[in-house]
């Protein structure tokens, strides 16, 4: 009777401890029980495929302690716009987080978090898409560059938490909206604390504005080290370095756990144009690489990382 007993206590005790693996095993992975709750869609090619580019500890935001950048690193980044004349990098990020906040935005994983995100390009495809509710209906809602909602809101939605900028393509904000600043040089730092303060830098390769409507505490930095890792693990070194619209997307699946993708492409019948403006953009990549980028970005969707929104 007493074997009984004791068989009987551990076939109760392994089978909680089996229990338990499954249910952690199944949390980790945001699944509960085969009950998906969140990005439900990457299969285990999928994920193998990510995991070969997505860096989990790739530094994503800049602050004090995390600034420190290789040699290598640093000299890639300054060759992005050959700038010459330079402050000292090390002396400007001493000084930047004396104005701006100095956090980890954002960067709050956790196994219960479902944060949906609509990062949303320029592409004249916004134009007669009627997405603005569905984009509206996401937690954050990434835009970048000069992209206006103003006398668009039907295609492209009202509400903007985070802008991508750098110094020659910054516009107003709205005060909700967090600046996120794409640094390509020492002087577009600079830049970012002379808009608060002196207003002194007009003139960046071409004329920039001195100052613009932001909310300081709401400031956010990419690293330097994070647009390397973008054109290394996921640009896979083709072109110069990744442009804006991709260098967002790799941003949101770092700081989101749902991505919708709005405003890339072309349109329906191949005219490439902003949806705010009739200037042409040809096939014209400038230092991107757009091929390899669309490509990435479909594999993206194929692979149901994220969600792609072609538009009309
Ligand atoms: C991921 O990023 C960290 C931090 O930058 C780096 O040390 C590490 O080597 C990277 N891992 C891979 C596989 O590239
Ligand atoms: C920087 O210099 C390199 C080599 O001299 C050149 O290929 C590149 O186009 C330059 N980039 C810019 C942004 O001027
Ligand atoms: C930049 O400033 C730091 C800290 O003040 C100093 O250690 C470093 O040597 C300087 N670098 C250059 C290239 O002057």
């Amino acid at each position: 009777m007493k074997i009984i007993n004791r068989i009987f206590h551990y076939v109760v005790m392994s089978a909680s401890i089996v229990l338990c693996l499954l249910l952690l095993y199944q949390t980790s992975s945001r699944h509960f029980l085969n009950f998906c709750i969140c990005n439900c869609g990457m299969d285990s090619e999928g994920s193998q495929w990510f995991s070969q580019r997505y860096n989990s500890s790739a530094r994503v935001l800049l602050n004090r302690q995390n600034h420190a950048v290789d040699f290598n690193t640093f000299w890639w980044w300054r060759s992005l716009q050959n700038e010459s004349n330079a402050a000292n990098y090390t002396k400007v990020v001493e000084v930047l987080f004396d104005h701006f906040p100095d956090k980890r935005h954002h960067l709050d994983h956790s196994p219960s978090r479902c944060r949906s995100c609509a990062v949303v390009g320029n592409s004249g495809n916004m134009l007669g898409s009627q997405y603005g509710a569905l984009i509206d209906s996401n937690d954050f809602i990434m835009r970048m560059n000069e992209g206006p909602t103003v006398g668009y809101e039907r295609d492209v939605g009202h509400k903007t938490t985070h802008r991508i900028i750098y110094p020659e393509s910054a516009v107003d904000l709205e005060d909700q909206t967090h600046l996120v600043l794409l640094p390509f040089k020492i002087l577009d730092l600079q830049w970012l604390i002379s808009i608060f303060t002196t207003k002194h830098i007009d003139q960046t390769y071409m004329h920039v504005r001195p100052s613009i409507k932001a909310d300081k505490s709401k400031v956010m930095i990419l690293h330097p080290a994070f647009i390397k890792y973008v054109f290394e693990s996921w640009s896979q070194n083709v072109g110069n370095y990744p442009s804006t619209g991709f260098i967002s997307i790799i941003l949101a699946l770092h700081i989101c756990d749902e991505v919708s993708v709005f405003g890339f492409g072309s349109t329906h019948d191949r005219v490439w144009h902003h949806y705010f403006d009739d200037f042409g953009l040809g096939s014209n990549d400038g230092p991107h690489a757009g091929d390899f980028e669309r490509s990435v970005i479909a594999e993206l969707h194929q692979r149901r990382i994220i969600t792609m929104y072609k538009g009309w």
